[in-house]
């Protein structure tokens, strides 16, 4: 499945803040946050609906409701746990997992120190939460733990996507619809994206 580019005014508008150097941590969490609601908006386009009867003040009618049920999100930590604020906004009632990993410095290997979803987590499908996608090590872990679950349905949400981790990812896991906010240029010698944002985590926490 080709990797899916929110094509929209707003959305860059939204990044070219996001990734100004001067922007301080507060605008920065609130972007990722609004960022985070337009990927989910694009991701649940194809949601399974049920029918419920309601009554409008003029007449009774058949209306719509996303099955909750159906769906769980997954951010990778920290720097994805950014994103689930805007995610929550607009499916209030989902079932979160977390799953986390932090890339070695020197290798950009990812290492798992935490993992914990709901369940049921084979009878969802699942949407990853991460503002990075860089060589793609951390979603490819991210995607095979939850695959080892039994997990069938799968879908990657990242703000921003280095072609690099898009290819690995589509190589291994053509199942996987990514959707992102930009696709950048490249990665530079330190596995970071080019133009990008930096790092993202230390950009939400604060912590550089
Ligand atoms: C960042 C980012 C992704 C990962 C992307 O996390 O949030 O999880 O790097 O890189 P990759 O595609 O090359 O694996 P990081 O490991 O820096 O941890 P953090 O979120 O705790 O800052
Ligand atoms: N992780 C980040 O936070 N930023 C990058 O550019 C690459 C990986």
């Amino acid at each position: 499945m080709k990797a899916i580019e929110l094509n929209h005014p707003l959305v860059e508008h939204k990044l070219s803040i996001l990734r100004n150097k001067k922007t301080g941590t507060k605008e920065f969490r609130e972007i990722v946050s609004e960022l985070a609601t337009m990927l989910c908006y694009e991701a649940m386009k194809d949601a399974e609906l049920n029918e419920i009867e309601i009554e409008t003040p003029i007449q009774k009618m058949t209306a719509h409701v996303i099955n909750e049920d159906k769906y769980a999100f997954v951010p990778i930590l920290r720097a994805g746990t950014g994103m689930l604020d805007g995610i929550i906004k607009v499916v209030p009632n989902a079932k979160i997992g977390h799953i986390g990993m932090y890339r070695d410095e020197e290798t950009f290997v990812p290492n798992v120190y935490f993992f914990k979803v709901p369940k049921d987590i084979e009878k969802r499908d699942v949407i990853i939460l991460d503002p990075m996608l860089a060589t793609g090590g951390s979603g490819l872990d991210a995607i095979e733990l939850l695959k080892e679950k039994g997990v069938k349905n799968i879908k990657f949400l990242c703000i921003i996507a280095a072609p690099e981790g898009i290819k690995r990812i589509e190589e291994k896991h053509p199942d996987v619809q990514i959707y992102c906010a930009h696709i950048d240029e490249k990665l530079n010698e330190h596995a970071y994206i080019v133009p990008g944002l930096g790092d993202a985590g230390d950009r939400i926490f604060g912590t550089k």
